[in-house]
């Protein structure tokens, strides 16, 4: 078993690039959609510091609905449009919050969530899904956090059956 060793306190550009090489590393061979999300999220929460949740909404449906994730239980089925999470996936584009109470319609699911970062997930321009990072302070997430996690999506996409999770 691949044991990442990430020092979650090296420069965030060095911090970003052990984790897009840990990705790989962890997902190699791995064939199975729901193992490689769950260590995906594991490595997440592992190397990212001052968060309080990170994980995938995949969409099934007409809806995002809770996927592998590491932090407190979480609100399952978030329709496209709604929240931080169907904002993004619907826009088609990151989202960057820097204190959720300003954002209309924040989804509250963990209440010591200050911050947010959402990343769409798109196969071939197709949505399959966005991954989601909250913070307990405000604005956490800085540009650099943003390309990273954009890096650590792109990564990720072609190492996983997205057809297999999400219904076509
Ligand atoms: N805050 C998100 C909901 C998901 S939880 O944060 C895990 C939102 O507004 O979409």
């Amino acid at each position: 078993m691949f044991e990442a060793s990430i020092d979650p306190t090296q420069p965030k550009a060095e911090l970003y690039k052990d984790l897009a090489a840990s990705l790989c590393a962890v997902l190699d061979g791995e064939p199975d959609p729901i193992a490689n999300l769950a260590n995906a999220s594991a490595l997440l929460a592992q190397a990212l510091t001052r968060i309080n949740w990170c994980g995938f909404y995949l969409l099934r449906g007409p809806d995002l609905v809770l996927g592998p994730f590491q932090g407190k239980p979480a609100c399952v089925r978030i329709a496209m449009g709604r929240g931080v999470c169907g904002t993004a996936a619907a826009r088609g584009q990151t989202l960057v919050v820097p204190d959720v109470n300003a954002f209309p319609g924040h989804i509250a699911c963990d209440e010591a969530s200050r911050s947010e970062i959402v990343v769409p997930i798109l196969e071939d321009g197709r949505l399959r899904g966005v991954l989601d990072v909250d913070a307990p302070e405000p604005d956490r997430f800085d540009t650099e956090d943003r390309s990273g996690l954009e890096d650590f999506v792109r990564t990720l996409v072609p190492r996983v059956r997205w057809s297999s999770l999400v219904n076509a």
